[in-house]
């Protein structure tokens, strides 16, 4: 334990000192535990975190899932990709997305200009277990939300992995345990972009 904690403390002060020029963004399914990791990454980075969700929300001054219902997803949609053109890529932040951010182009390249993209995933089956717990998600307010799932799972996954500098399996780890092995596994990334 004891040795865990100091490893995780070097890693996020690595990661400060040496990489602080750079944003993480993380992406992936409802489900894949974004929002708490990103605010583990917080906690672990000291940096910002800034959430893509929240900021549309702001935005409206509704939760997301009124926004769907009053305006539709294309307009949620619109917004999500002005909220992304809006962050600074020169800011360094923890930057969490919505599940479907991976839908266009531009929020692709605007994405990758932002930072380090981290795609945070699990299997299929874990993940619509974990994104049913909460009954929020508009997307899954459906007849049949698995078949859903499923759905936007086999449509995205291609994305996800075009957009990602990394992939990280989240299934058997702790939000905690995600974000160490993230900050460790930036060394890497670093490593293989010079
Ligand atoms: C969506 C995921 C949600 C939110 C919206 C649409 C999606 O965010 O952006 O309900 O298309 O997968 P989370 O991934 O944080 O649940």
């Amino acid at each position: 334990m004891l040795d865990l904690g100091i490893w995780s403390f070097r890693a996020a002060r690595q990661y400060c000192d040496v990489k602080a020029a750079k944003s993480i963004v993380l992406i992936g399914m409802m489900g894949a535990g974004k929002s708490s990791v990103g605010r583990c990454l917080q906690q672990r980075t000291g940096l910002a975190r800034l959430d893509t969700d929240e900021m549309v929300a702001a935005q409206f001054g509704i939760p997301i899932a009124q926004i769907f219902e009053k305006h539709g997803e294309e307009r949620f949609r619109i917004a999500e990709t002005d909220v992304l053109r809006k962050l600074a890529p020169e800011r360094p932040a923890i930057v969490v997305t919505g599940g479907g951010i991976v839908g266009s182009a531009e929020n692709l390249d605007l994405l990758k200009r932002l930072g380090t993209v981290v795609w945070v995933t699990a299997d299929e089956a874990t993940l619509f277990e974990r994104a049913s717990r909460r009954n929020d998600r508009p997307l899954l307010q459906k007849e049949n939300p698995r078949a859903v799932f499923s759905k936007l799972f086999r449509e995205r996954e291609s994305l996800y992995a075009a957009a990602a500098d990394l992939r990280v399996d989240t299934s058997a780890l702790t939000h905690d345990e995600v974000a160490e092995t993230i900050l460790n596994r930036l060394e890497e990334v670093a490593a293989l972009q010079q």
